[in-house]
C-alpha cells in the first residue's frame, strides 16, 4: 500500500508542521508530506519546508476576493501536489462547510486542549483561570462546528503552580509535536477509523493512544 499523501496548512510558526515533517523524514513512517501551504507570506514555516526541500506554498487570502475563491485555490493547490489528505497545524483561517465537505474525513487539526473542554481561542488562560489540574491537546477530524469533530487522540499534561500561559503552552506544545505524528501514523495504518462521529482505533493501537504524556 502507497503512503498517505498529505499537505500541511500552516499560517505562522509551523512548529507542528515541523514535527509531522521530521516524522515522515523516516522511510518507516506511513504518510509523506506533498507540500506545505500557508495563507501568509511571512509563516516562518515556509522557511522550515523550503530548507527540507518540501514544496512551501503560498495561497495568500488577502489576494483572494472572497473567501470560496480563496479555498478554491488552496484545494486546487493541494491537488496539483496529488495531496489526499489535509492536515491543519496553526492555521488561523476558519474553514467553510464547502472546503470541510470537500475534504471529508481527509481533514484533520491540533488544538491545544482536551476537547471538548476549551474549544476555541485563549485555552491556556482560561484553563488557568478555571484551575484545572490537567490539560492537553487533541487531533481531531474537522467538523463544520468550529473545534467540533471525531477524536483521533488525545496527550493529557499537568498544570503546575506558578504557570502562566506560556508555561503551560510550551509544557504543551511538547506533547502536541509527540501527538500529531501519531495520530497521523495511526490515521495512516489505518487503525484509526471513522465511524459516524467517533474514531474507532485498532485495539492494537489502543496502547499507543492512552499514553499518558507527562511532559514536564
Ligand atoms: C498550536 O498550539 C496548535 O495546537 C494550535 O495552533 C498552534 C500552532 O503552533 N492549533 P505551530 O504553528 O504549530 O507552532
Amino acid at each position: 500500500m502507497g503512503k498517505l499523501k498529505v499537505g500541511i496548512l500552516i499560517s505562522g510558526r509551523g512548529s507542528n508542521m515541523a514535527a509531522l515533517v521530521e516524522a515522515a523524514s523516516d522511510p518507516a513512517f506511513p504518510a509523506e508530506v506533498r507540500c506545505v501551504l500557508s495563507n501568509r507570506p511571512d509563516a516562518k514555516g515556509l522557511e522550515f519546508a523550503r530548507e527540507r526541500g518540501i514544496p512551501a506554498v503560498l495561497v495568500d487570502h488577502k489576494a483572494h476576493a472572497s473567501k470560496a475563491e480563496f479555498e478554491a485555490a488552496v484545494t486546487d493547490a493541494l491537488l496539483a501536489h496529488e495531496v489526499d489528505f489535509v492536515c491543519l497545524a496553526g492555521f488561523m483561517r476558519i474553514v467553510s462547510p464547502t472546503f470541510i465537505e470537500r475534504w471529508h474525513n481527509r481533514l484533520i487539526n491540533i488544538h491545544p486542549s482536551l476537547l471538548p473542554s476549551y474549544k476555541g481561542l485563549h485555552t491556556h488562560e482560561r484553563a488557568l483561570a478555571d484551575g484545572v489540574k490537567l490539560t492537553g491537546c487533541t487531533v481531531h477530524f474537522v467538523r463544520a462546528e468550529m473545534d467540533v469533530g471525531p477524536i483521533v487522540a488525545q496527550a493529557a499534561v499537568p498544570v503546575i503552580a506558578g504557570d502562566t500561559p506560556d508555561s503551560l503552552a510550551a509544557r504543551l506544545l511538547k506533547a502536541e509535536h509527540r501527538l500529531y505524528p501519531l495520530a497521523l501514523r495511526l490515521i495512516a495504518e489505518g487503525k484509526a477509523k471513522v465511524n459516524g462521529e467517533i474514531v474507532d482505533i485498532a485495539s492494537a493501537a489502543v496502547d499507543e493512544t492512552a499514553s499518558f504524556f507527562s511532559a514536564r
